[in-house]
């Protein structure tokens, strides 16, 4: 069985809704979302974690690179989702064997959510 098999349609769409209350409220990330509209974000992420964990693919949101690339995100924002997300999904009863799986497929997914990083240029003319 797979993750998505494992921990059940239902209990994915109540990790990824209380991650967002969370997350829009939080002191770290939450700047982020400012006027950013939560349900939509919320159902968006509910389709990607779905086919992200091996269920239907029904994601029609927007690349994860052109969804995040304007927002400057740095290493340490991600760590602290995913501290909220580790978090939402200890609370929301998900085993632990099944989070660690779920947040190692997140992992792998860094690289698309940082910005690219701006060459330095040292030999500006003087
Ligand atoms: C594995 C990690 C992540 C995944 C899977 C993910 C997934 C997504 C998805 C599916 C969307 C909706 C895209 C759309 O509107 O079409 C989105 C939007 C967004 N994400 Fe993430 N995200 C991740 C990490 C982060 C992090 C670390 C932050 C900030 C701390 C962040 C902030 C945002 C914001 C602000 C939006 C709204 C963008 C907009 O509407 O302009 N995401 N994300």
């Amino acid at each position: 069985m797979n993750l998505f098999e494992q921990i059940g349609s239902e209990t994915i769409e109540k990790v990824i809704t209380e991650f967002y209350i969370r997350a829009f409220d939080d002191i770290i990330i939450g700047h982020f979302f400012f006027g950013k509209d939560r349900l939509d974000i919320t159902k968006k992420q509910i389709d990607f974690a779905i086919a992200m964990l091996g269920g239907p693919r029904n994601y029609n949101g927007k690349p994860l690179e052109t969804a995040h690339e304007a927002l400057s995100i740095r290493p340490p924002h991600f760590g602290r989702r995913q501290v909220l997300m580790a978090d939402v999904l200890s609370e929301c009863g998900v085993e632990e064997d099944l989070a660690k799986g779920w947040l190692t497929m997140e992992e792998r997914l860094r690289p698309l959510i940082f910005k690219k990083a701006i060459k330095p240029d040292c030999n500006h003319s003087k």
